[in-house]
């Protein structure tokens, strides 16, 4: 059966620095996920905690705003059957250290802060997060 999903994902300030947003996007699509939008911004903080408003509490909230709205970030529609897993599969572990071979965090994540990308972790939160970054 057909489970056709749309998720978010970010290309984070540490790649697009460094030059590796094409490379994480031939990954993406070697995968068979078609990019259905995308465009290259700078947030201001407050935009990234809003974001990543379910993390407010978490010790590390206020660091994870501050990076995302450092610099330049990638954000994409992604498409493809079963979206959701099948993006956090490719990405990897959210520590790069834990990262299995083969996925954009263990080849391109430099911390577990600065781990190249972020992907919607659930078919709700994709909903939430392509309306973040896409309402028209
Ligand atoms: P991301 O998938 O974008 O979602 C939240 C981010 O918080 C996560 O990737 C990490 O980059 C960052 N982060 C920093 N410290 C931690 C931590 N201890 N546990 C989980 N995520 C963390």
């Amino acid at each position: 059966m057909s489970n056709l999903e749309r998720t978010l994902s970010i290309i984070k300030p540490d790649a697009v620095e460094r030059n590796l947003d094409d490379q994480i996007k031939k990954m993406f699509e070697n995968q068979g996920f078609k990019i259905i939008k995308e465009k290259k911004i700078q947030i201001e903080k407050s935009e990234a905690e809003s974001f990543y408003k379910v993390h407010e509490t978490k010790p590390f909230f206020n660091d994870l705003c501050t990076y995302l709205s450092s610099g330049p970030i990638v954000v994409m529609i992604l498409q493809k059957e079963n979206a959701v897993l099948a993006n956090r599969k490719l990405m990897g572990a959210t520590n790069p250290k834990n990262a299995e071979q083969g996925t954009i965090r263990r080849k391109y994540g430099i911390s577990i802060d600065k781990n190249s990308v972020h992907g919607s972790d659930s078919i709700e939160n994709a909903k939430t997060e392509i309306d973040f970054f896409f309402k028209e």
